[in-house]
């Protein structure tokens, strides 16, 4: 059977950087507290006409220039976001008219923080099931539109960016690069992170998602590893979502990844949500931390709550 393949990688910030300090400056907060509570140093700000379909559509170019392929071989557009204001037309496909597309099959996703995991397994899913070729999977948030400026507990988590991915079939006789996903819920601990009613603001129990992240999310992990066929001691990077320095410390701890590079973009970026994963991924393939071709582990978890991982092979 047809598999996947993650070819490349892209992502885009906004220009804006504000630190610990600025918002120690609006709330009663400190540089300390949120280093030490969240891993936080820096986050992302954009601008106020910047757009999710904005920095979606930068983010996918860089990804579609990095594939080999052009324009006219796509023929889907995945975008998993939470933030987008607009319903309509949906930011997929503002992402296509941006690129040229002519006519992808052109869809957003809204599983909060594990969206890029969902959309990856998504475009994967009709890859297999020849349905699409070619398809470009992003990841984009704009957060700073739904933050509370006054509620220190959540302002000083959240950013704004984009990171995406271009995901092609694979040759005959060649290795899917896309493995198994693993992805459910938690439709019982549904009210514990929101974004409600109009005008929304983010609200969370912090402590309950926390420990839920933490407890739940290692089991969910192991499985995506042993549905590719994986040994945790095997994978090059993890690359969690990027919620908070010490669940990644604590899920990373549980999984027993002896090999491997553990993503903390949290630090320079905030916790983006389903723009988190490929952000960070695209960070550490631009780098050169993560060699092509090696097991790389992506673990989503967020509003929902909702939960999706699997193994990729890095492009
Ligand atoms: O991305 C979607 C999924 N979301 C997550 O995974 C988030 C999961 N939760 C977390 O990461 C953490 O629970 C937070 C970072 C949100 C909070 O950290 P915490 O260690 O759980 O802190 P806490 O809520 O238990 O608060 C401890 C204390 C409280 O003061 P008292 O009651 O002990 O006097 C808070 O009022 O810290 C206080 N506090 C702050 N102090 C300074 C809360 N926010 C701040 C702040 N600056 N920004």
């Amino acid at each position: 059977m047809t598999g996947s393949r993650v070819i490349s990688l892209g992502h885009y910030q906004p220009s804006r950087v504000v630190t610990n300090d600025e918002l120690a400056q609006i709330v009663d907060t400190s540089d300390e507290w949120i280093r030490d509570r969240v891993g936080i140093q820096q986050r992302r700000i954009a601008a106020d006409g910047e757009t999710v379909a904005d920095m979606a559509g930068i983010a996918a170019e860089k990804a579609l220039a990095g594939s080999g392929l052009s324009a006219t071989d796509i023929d889907m557009v995945i975008v998993a976001t939470c933030s987008s204001v607009d319903r309509c037309p949906n930011v997929a496909s503002r992402v296509a008219a941006h690129l040229g597309i002519a006519a992808p099959a052109a869809m957003d996703l809204n599983t909060a923080c594990s969206g890029f995991s969902y959309a990856l397994a998504t475009a994967d899913h009709a890859i297999r099931a020849g349905a699409a070729h070619n398809a470009i999977v992003v990841g984009a948030e704009k957060l700073s539109d739904l933050t509370d400026w006054t509620d220190r507990t959540t302002c000083i988590l959240f950013g704004d960016g984009a990171g995406a991915a271009v995901v092609r079939a694979t040759a005959d006789g060649e290795e899917p690069g896309v493995g198994p996903v693993v992805w459910g819920s938690a439709p019982d601990k549904k009210d514990t992170l929101k974004i409600e009613g109009w005008r929304p603001y983010i609200w969370q129990e912090g402590q309950a998602v926390f420990r839920w992240a933490t407890t739940a999310i290692p089991p969910i992990a192991l499985q995506a590893c042993e549905r590719a066929g994986v040994d945790p001691s095997e994978i090059a990077a993890f690359v969690a979502h990027q919620a908070n320095a010490r669940i990644i410390d604590g899920i990373a701890k549980r999984l027993n990844l002896t090999n491997a590079i553990i993503a903390k973009d949290i630090v320079e970026s905030g916790n983006t949500s389903a723009a988190s994963i490929p952000l960070a991924l695209s960070k550490l393939v631009e780098r050169r931390e993560v060699p092509s071709g090696a097991p790389v582990l992506l673990m989503g978890f967020g509003g929902g709550l909702t939960y999706s991982g699997q193994v990729i092979r890095c492009p």
